[in-house]
Order: C-alpha cells, then structure tokens, then sequence
C-alpha cells in the first residue's frame, strides 16, 4: 500500500465535524497528523475543547490540537449554530476530558510548521468558516504553497443557503476568508450544498455504526440531536453529515465529479452575505479556479462513510 497522505483538518466541531475527524481516524489511506480549531458552530473554547474530546473518543489524543482564530477577519458573525449543534456543540453529549494538553502554538504556526517539514503534499481539509486558512495565505505564504490539496465543506453553486437563503454557514461565518481562499492560487476543492445535501445518513446507517462499539454508540448519540433537528426542519428523516463528505474527498479523491469555476464570494453587507458566487457559463482555466464538486454518488458517499465508521467502532 502506498504511503498514506499526511493530513490536516481545519474545523469547528460541531456534530458534522465530530464524525468527520473519526471517518478521517477510521481511514488507512491518510495520516491525520493535526487538529487546527476555528470559531463557528460554537465558540472556539467549545469547539477546541470538542477537538480534543473526540480525538480521546477514538483512542487518538496523540493528534495534536492548535486553536486558530476566535472569530471572522472583519465583520462579527450574527449568530452561531448552537441551535444546530446543542449549545456545547455535540450535541449534548459530554465527552470525557481528553488527557492531552493543547498544542502551544496558534493554528497558523502549526499548520504552517507542519506543512514546511512535510516532505509529502499535505491534504487540507478545511470543514468550518475558513479563517485560519486565510491568515495561513497572508501570514504564510510559503508554507500555503505546500498544500498539496486544500478541500474545503462550504457554499454553494446552485443548492441556496442553509444559513440564510443565500448563503451556506462556513462561507456565511466569514465571507472576507473565504474570498481570500478561494481566489488564491491553492489547488481547492470545494464540497458545497449542492453535494451534500442529497447525501443524507439515514437511521439505518446510524443504528449499524451504533451497534458496532462504544466509539460507534456515541458516535450516534452525539448525531441524535441533528437527526432531530433534521426532521422537524427539513422533513427529512436522516441527517446531512456535510463535514464528513468533504473528509471522504480527501480520503479517496474523485469521489467527487468536479468541474473548475471561477468562484466569487459576496462580501457585502446585505441580504446576500456569504452566497458564493459559482460561475458555471464554462469551465474555467483561471490559475485560481476552484474545482468545484458538482456530482456525486451519494448512496455510496453514505455507504462508505458507515462501513469506515463501522471499522472504528469495532477497534474501541
Ligand atoms: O453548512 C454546513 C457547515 O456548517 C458544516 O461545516 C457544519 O459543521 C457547519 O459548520
Ligand atoms: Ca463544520
């Protein structure tokens, strides 16, 4: 088997996120070598100490944990998700402590030590509002070239909003980064509503991963609360795990059907903040477009994520 690739998730766990690090724990094909935690779905107190928790969960807590930014570049976000993702952000489900001390440097300096030292590409799965990687490009730029894919869970080309009805959460949290990050050079993709969406997980995933092993059961109690929040919201009786599709991305990539586009984010103050704008006239041969995931197979995107979920539950 080939060597596996060295990995870094970017995230604000959050319920999503949550099963998204143990998918990425649960795949042999990537090294997870570090946790970078940004404000979003709760604050960042709550969503590094989430990181940490649910590394412990899955007998991981050697993965380091950096805390990047507590908030969007410009202008504060007007809500955060705590009534998505229960006001501690697993839905409220207490963990246990992890034993792990958290690493020392900000996230910037980590994600940027890490990618310098990598004598591999490095993937970059970035599955909360982009903050961190936008001040990783102005801060360290040398280190932004050492990406060997950065894959992003945020917006959305013709699938709305889900924060608003233009925008999606990650892009919506802070617009400013996302813009930076998908205007720069960095080979992207980006895993947006238009994907994830009809990607549902259903109870009968959740029951199979449930039954497999203590990892697996908490796995599923943490989701409950979105199950939940999924069926009186949108009628649908699964959940929508976006975070843990973009993970499978980087896992086995060309999951994806992607088509590069030239994306533009509206920054404004209006009743469109946050909607990224996906020019889908034609493809695109701009250096800085972004590969953007169009088609998927989403029965086997569910499958996969609850077999690999399965595998871990198993090991605890
Ligand atoms: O829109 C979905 C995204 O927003 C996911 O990353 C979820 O965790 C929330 O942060
Ligand atoms: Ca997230």
């Amino acid at each position: 088997m080939e060597q596996p690739t060295p990995l870094v998730i970017d995230t604000d766990p959050g319920i999503d996120d949550a099963v998204a690090i143990l998918l990425a724990l649960a795949s042999p094909e990537v090294d997870l070598r570090l946790v970078t935690t940004v404000h979003g779905n709760v604050d960042l107190a709550r969503t590094t100490e989430n990181a940490l928790r649910v590394l412990h969960l899955a007998g991981r807590s050697d993965v380091p944990v950096a805390a990047g930014a507590r908030g969007p570049l410009v202008h504060p976000m007007a809500e955060r998700a705590g009534h998505v993702h229960g006001a501690a952000g697993l839905g409220g489900v207490e963990l246990p402590p992890s034993p792990a001390a958290l690493d020392p440097r900000p996230a910037v300096v980590a994600l940027a030590d890490l990618l310098l030292a990598s004598e591999q590409p490095v993937t970059v799965v970035a599955i909360g509002p982009l903050t961190n990687i936008a001040l990783l490009l102005a801060v360290h730029p040398e280190a932004a070239d050492r990406i060997g894919r950065l894959v992003v869970m945020g917006g959305s080309a013709g699938a709305g909003g889900n924060v608003t009805a233009a925008a999606e959460f990650n892009a919506w949290a802070d617009p400013e980064a996302a813009q930076a990050v998908f205007s720069s050079p960095v080979p992207t993709v980006l895993v947006g509503l238009d994907v994830t969406l009809p990607t549902v997980l259903g109870e009968d995933g959740v029951a199979r991963f449930a039954a497999a092993g203590p990892i697996g059961e908490t796995a599923g109690a943490i989701l409950r609360q979105y199950m939940d929040h999924a069926r009186e919201n949108y009628g649908v009786d699964g959940v929508v795990v976006h975070d843990a599709l973009a993970v499978t991305e980087a896992v086995v990539p060309g999951t994806l059907t992607t088509v590069p586009r030239d994306v533009v984010v509206d920054t404004g103050l209006g009743a469109s903040r946050g909607q990224t704008l996906v020019d889908r006239r034609a493809p695109s041969g701009s250096p800085t477009a972004v590969h953007v995931a169009e088609r998927v197979d989403s029965p086997a995107a569910v499958e996969f994520l609850v077999s690999r979920l399965v595998d871990l539950a198993g090991r605890g």
